[in-house]
C-alpha cells in the first residue's frame, strides 16, 4: 500500500475522492436510486458514502475496503448511525460475491489505485444486467515529463494513469456497452479537500504522515491543469 493510503487510512479521510460528497449526491441526483437496490461502495474507505446512500434511500448497501483501518471507522460509523449497512474486507480485483448480485457499483477514487483492468472485469461481473457502474477516478489530460510520471506513480502507488479514452475503452472492454464521461466540475475542484471532507484521526497517528499530506498538495498544485478527474458512468448490458 503506497504511503499515501496508509495517510488517509491513518488521517480517517471521509469523502476521499474528488468532490467528497457533495459531488456523490449531486451525481446520484441524476439516477434512479430505489430503496429496492443493491449497491456496492468498492473501496469505501471511511464509510461515508455507503451511510449516505443507507440513510437516504434506505437502499441494500454492501461497504468493502482491502484496508483494515478503513473498516473499522466504517463500522464505527454505521453503528452510530444504526445503519444496516454490509462490512465487507476485500479487494475489488477479486471481489467476494456472486455474479448478478449488485444493481449499482461506486467506486469513488478507488479503481484508479488498484489493477485497473481486473477491477473494471469484476465490477461487470458482480452487477446485474443493466446495472452501472459510476466511478471518480483519476484521470491524465494532457502530457506528462517522464519524470512527472514516475513522480505520481510512486506517490500514489498506481501502476497507470489513464486518460479519459484510455479510461472508457477499459470498460468497454470489461463488458460494459456504454461510457458516459462527465467533465470534472471546476467548482469542487478547487476546494480544498479539508472544506469537503471529515477526519477521524487514529490515536496512533504518526507525525511523519502530516509530510505525506504536504507531499500531495504540491503535487496536485504542480500538476493541477493535467492529473484531474473524471465522472465515469457505465452500463452492463441488458443481455
Ligand atoms: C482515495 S480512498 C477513497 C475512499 C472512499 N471511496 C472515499 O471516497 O472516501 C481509496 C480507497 O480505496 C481503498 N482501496 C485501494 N485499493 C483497493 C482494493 N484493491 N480493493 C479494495 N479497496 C481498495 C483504500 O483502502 C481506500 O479506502
Amino acid at each position: 500500500m503506497s504511503d499515501y493510503l496508509k495517510f488517509l487510512a491513518k488521517f480517517g479521510i471521509g469523502g476521499a475522492h474528488p468532490g467528497g460528497l457533495p459531488l456523490t449526491k449531486e451525481i446520484l441526483k441524476s439516477e434512479k436510486v430505489e430503496n429496492s437496490m443493491a449497491i456496492l461502495d468498492a473501496g469505501c474507505g471511511t464509510g461515508q458514502t455507503a451511510a449516505y446512500l443507507s440513510r437516504k434511500f434506505r437502499c441494500d448497501v454492501t461497504a468493502l475496503d482491502y484496508e483494515k483501518m478503513m473498516l473499522e471507522k466504517a463500522a464505527k460509523r454505521f453503528e452510530r448511525e444504526k445503519l444496516p449497512v454490509h462490512i465487507v474486507h476485500g479487494s475489488t480485483e477479486n471481489l467476494p460475491f456472486d455474479d448478478q448480485s449488485f444493481d449499482l457499483v461506486l467506486s469513488e477514487s478507488v479503481t484508479a489505485f488498484t489493477n485497473i483492468t481486473k477491477s473494471l472485469e469484476q465490477y461487470a461481473r458482480v452487477l446485474k444486467p443493466g446495472g452501472r457502474l459510476l466511478a471518480i477516478e483519476m484521470t491524465k489530460e494532457g502530457d506528462f515529463t517522464f519524470e512527472e510520471e514516475q513522480k505520481v506513480k510512486e506517490f500514489y502507488g498506481v501502476k497507470d494513469i489513464l486518460s479519459e479514452k484510455e479510461w472508457c475503452n477499459e470498460m468497454l472492454h470489461a463488458g460494459f456497452y456504454k461510457v458516459e464521461t462527465i467533465a470534472e466540475d471546476t467548482t469542487v475542484k478547487h476546494a480544498p479537500l479539508e472544506e469537503i471532507s471529515e477526519f477521524k484521526l487514529s490515536q496512533d497517528f504518526e507525525l511523519h504522515l502530516f509530510q505525506i499530506w504536504m507531499e500531495h498538495q504540491e503535487i496536485m498544485n504542480r500538476l493541477r491543469e493535467r492529473l484531474t478527474y473524471r465522472i465515469y458512468k457505465a452500463e452492463k448490458s441488458n443481455a
